[in-house]
């Protein structure tokens, strides 16, 4: 015995034996079985490894392809140019080129808010969610902080900073009689929660403006998964189905999905310059001296021109047929929703196996199955894009119903 403190962890909102101990397993498994850890160049669409195969990638956030579009990589070396420096070193709150602003300016107007940008929409909420626990932004009272039960990571990482400033609960999924129950005995709650879901399925925007209306409760969306691939000029499914757009709204959107470039931004209305202040002096990482740097500004200004042409509509549209082309051919409870991740289920035990043998067909799909998943729900998680052709989507499906995907329907 040395005489020295061992420290017993209180995880209390995070618990780093569990998430490596139980996390560790599947990623080891998957990486030994060739279905993690691949290494490969990008050329036209399709990615080759140093020995030689070649794949179509189901699994990419890409949605609409435009993070390979020309307009796009132009737009990173443009601005690289015009502005002369990559990254200014200093937080923007003292001293910044006008590179952030012209974009902020520019994704307002395209998606009618005040915006901020981050570096990724994780550093945002990891920087505005305990701004808000503290009532700092919002109306000055801290309020009951409820995250989804299945809110995104980069949200419920969020949980321990806003547990020393308020109180924090994890609420049961998209359940609005028990949201209504906490808004009648706290003087204010906020909701914490995805806009579209990375397993499918949007947040009910509707019954959320009631209790928004009714009790002033304060919901953070994060919409990283459908802006872009959504809406009139991509603006998102929050943007375009939540009834109330004020300051009971605040919805952080990654730009490193459908959107094509990298960074986040964060969509607020009604708050004023000293809440916007307050966020550029207090929000952790959004006030470091790393912004997006000029190479994602331009990419992102680029990418705003093309969401205002006629260009992203005819994108939705081939991204839309391509999942109702894969619909046609493989059954999934996600069948026939309007969203681009389709799991495709498998037993357990046969997952992983289906997986490497839809990756040496061509096709890498990624294989979620316990412990990162229940058990009982594993499956192939396959996400649609618009650059994808009807030739990869039909061998695909055909592949897919090889391995024994479980209700096929190959045409
Ligand atoms: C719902 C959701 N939010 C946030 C993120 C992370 O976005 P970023 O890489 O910009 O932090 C992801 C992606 O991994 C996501 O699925």
């Amino acid at each position: 015995m040395s005489g020295r403190k061992t420290i017993t962890p209180t995880h209390r909102y995070r618990d780093n034996d569990k998430a490596v101990g139980v996390g560790n397993a599947f990623w080891d498994r998957s990486e030994r079985e060739g279905v993690a850890g691949i290494v490969a160049e990008l050329a036209g669409g399709v990615l080759r490894t140093a020995d030689g195969h070649e794949f179509v990638n189901f699994t990419c956030c890409s949605y609409l392809d435009l993070d390979s579009h020309p307009d796009v990589i132009e737009g990173a070396v443009t601005a690289l140019r015009r502005f002369g420096v990559l990254d200014h070193c200093i937080p923007r709150s003292r001293v910044q080129i006008p590179a952030l602003l012209e974009l902020e300016a520019s994704l307002g107007e395209l998606w009618s808010a005040d915006v901020i940008t981050a570096i990724s929409a994780g550093v945002a909420s990891a920087g505005l969610l305990p701004l808000i626990a503290s009532g700092h932004l919002g109306d000055g009272t801290r309020p009951l902080m409820a995250f989804d039960k299945n809110c995104h990571v980069s949200m419920a990482g969020a949980k321990p900073a806003c547990a020393d400033e308020t109180e924090v609960v994890t609420a049961p999924h998209h359940d609005i009689d028990w949201l209504e129950d906490q808004c009648r005995a706290y003087e204010r709650v906020c909701y914490v929660v995805d806009g579209a879901d990375s397993l499918g399925g949007y947040a009910p925007v509707k019954e959320l403006a009631v209790l928004q209306d009714k009790y002033n409760l304060l919901v953070y969306y994060d919409d990283s998964h459908s802006v872009s691939a959504y809406g009139e000029r991509g603006m998102g499914y929050i943007r375009a189905n939540a009834p109330i757009l004020d300051e009971r709204t605040i919805t952080v959107a990654t730009l490193n999905k459908a959107f094509g470039t990298s960074g986040a931004a964060v969509l607020l209305n009604g708050y004023d310059k000293h809440a916007h202040r307050v966020i550029e002096r207090f929000a952790g990482a959004l006030c470091y001296s790393q912004p997006m740097n000029t190479a994602a500004v331009g990419a992102s200004l680029a990418s705003a021109e093309i969401h205002r042409s006629a260009e992203l509509a005819t994108l939705q549209g081939k991204l839309n047929a391509n999942v109702a082309l894969f619909d046609s051919l493989v059954d999934t409870e996600q069948s026939a929703t309007s969203y681009p991740i389709r799991i495709v289920p498998m037993a357990d035990d046969t997952v992983i196996d289906a997986g490497r043998r839809v990756y040496e067909a061509g096709f890498y799909v990624s294989p979620v199955f316990f412990p990162i998943v229940a058990r009982g729900t594993a499956g192939l998680r396959v996400m649609l894009r618009a650059g994808q052709t009807e030739d990869q989507i039909r061998r695909l499906g055909a592949v897919l119903a090889e391995v024994g995907a479980a209700r096929p329907q190959v045409a």
